[in-house]
């Protein structure tokens, strides 16, 4: 009996996804967000979808300090193919805008330290309307992603229905694992199921995906970040099981260095995306990104707790009346992250809390402020106050806890008590 229900069991389990990839949320440059489409090389040369762009932020990556903090994907999106299959029926890139080809380019980056994505879609054709990759290609393209050397892949599902989703999408873990090239596989079959259960199973995403996207594309703008950030933690019980080392939630890309956010709310967007053990793809121009936002995209405190070994995806654990939210990750060596974010418009909110509040044991903690680079202690009952700008954080790194000092009472040399040594006073302790 339990012989059968084993084989039954594993009969049944789907296929596990064995790349051993993205044991940290993976970190690089994606195309989409940024540059769209545009396939105009004519009139828009330095923008359009082209081996130079791609060619052009690899140099960046490698020249200007990126790589080495772990932004190391350059991913191609939609848009990247001819219209036709070659005459052997595989994708090929279009000739005009890649003349070189995509294993040419997979190189450019291997010879540099950095990995090539590249994109695809499950149904009849992609988002954008070029070549899709439904059920019957899609051993043929897994191949030929292998054969260019292609270290990951994104799985669009546009023009699929839910039936084809089901069998698409595992079958392209099974078919990228048996080409025997370690390829990330980013899926986005929940972002066309809706994004929660019970019609997204994410145990079974866990093991045939590296990462997912679960909801809509972000745009250009503050709404846009602001309404993902709001979907990830209205639903962070849904999600924040589904995600840890090789699987991760995906919220779509950093839009830090663009048109549509301030400073504060890139900030934000950073604070959040690392809270949530993000993929971290930025869609910018790395070659004319200006130091403000770049200082915040290459923050390495940031950067390792949105690395953090452990892999556990942060909580929002707090949302006042007054506009102001607070998020905690756990991190390794009893540390956390904590994210003060104000959904404000008028001025810089003073926000007043304790750490014991904000379910901290007791105890004394070292404090760094990410952004600031400020340090300090608190204990967990003292009171605090940070001021938090309007759509901004103030972010902190929190170590573990030190033990509260023991002051003991002796009267004729006999022991009376104890008691912690307390340095509070009835002044909270500000941070500005
Ligand atoms: C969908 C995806 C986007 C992008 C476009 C390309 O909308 O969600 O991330 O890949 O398709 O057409």
């Amino acid at each position: 009996m339990r012989l059968a229900v084993f084989v039954l069991a594993s009969a049944l389990s789907a296929f596990a996804l064995d790349n051993g990839l993205m044991k940290t949320p993976p970190m690089g440059w994606l195309a989409w967000e940024r540059f769209r489409c545009d396939i105009d090389c004519e009139n828009d040369p330095k923008n359009c979808i082209s081996e130079n762009l791609f060619i052009d932020m690899a140099d960046r990556l490698s020249e200007d300090g990126w790589r080495e903090l772990g932004y190391v994907y350059v991913n191609i999106d939609d848009c990247w193919s001819s219209m036709k299959r070659d005459k052997d029926g595989r994708l090929q890139a279009d000739p005009k805008r890649f003349p070189g080809g995509i294993h040419k380019l997979a190189r450019y980056m291997h010879d540099r330290g950095l990995k090539l994505g590249i994109y695809g879609d499950m149904g009849t054709h992609t988002c954008g309307g070029y070549p899709g990759t439904p059920l019957d290609k899609i051993e043929l393209d897994a191949q030929t992603f292998a054969d260019w050397e292609v270290d990951m892949f994104k799985y669009d599902g546009c023009y699929s229905n839910a039936t084809e989703q089901e069998k698409g999408y595992p079958l392209m873990a099974k078919a990228l694992n048996a080409t025997g090239r370690p390829i990330g596989y980013s899926c986005s079959w929940p972002a066309y199921q809706g994004g929660l259960p019970p019609k997204v199973n994410y145990t079974q995403l866990g093991e045939i995906c590296n990462l997912w996207r679960n909801y809509g594309d972000i745009q250009d703008s503050w709404d846009s970040v602001l309404n993902i950030a709001d979907w990830f933690f209205e639903n962070q019980d849904v999600l924040v099981p589904a995600a840890g080392p090789g699987r991760w939630n995906d919220p779509d890309m950093l839009i830090i260095g663009d048109f549509g956010l301030s400073m504060d709310q890139s900030r934000a967007q950073m604070a959040l995306w690392a809270i949530m053990a993000a993929p971290l793809f930025m869609s910018n121009d790395l070659r004319t990104i200006s130091s403000g936002a770049r200082a915040i995209l290459q923050n390495k405190m940031i950067i390792s707790i949105n690395q953090d070994a452990l892999g556990i995806q942060g909580r929002r654990i707090v949302k006042e009346k007054s506009g102001i939210e607070v998020f905690l990750r756990p991190l390794s060596n009893n540390a956390s992250a904590l994210v003060f974010f104000s959904r404000r418009h008028d001025m810089p909110y003073r926000y007043q809390t304790t750490l014991s509040k904000l379910n901290y044991t007791t105890g004394r903690y070292k404090i760094i402020d990410v952004y600031t680079d400020k340090a300090t202690e608190l204990k967990d009952s003292t009171s605090f106050v940070v001021s938090v700008n309007p759509t901004g954080v103030v972010m902190w790194y929190v170590s573990a806890p030190a033990d509260l000092s023991l002051h003991y009472f002796y009267r004729g040399g006999k022991p009376l008590g104890s008691a912690y040594h307390d340095d509070d006073n009835a002044v909270p302790r500000v941070f500005l």
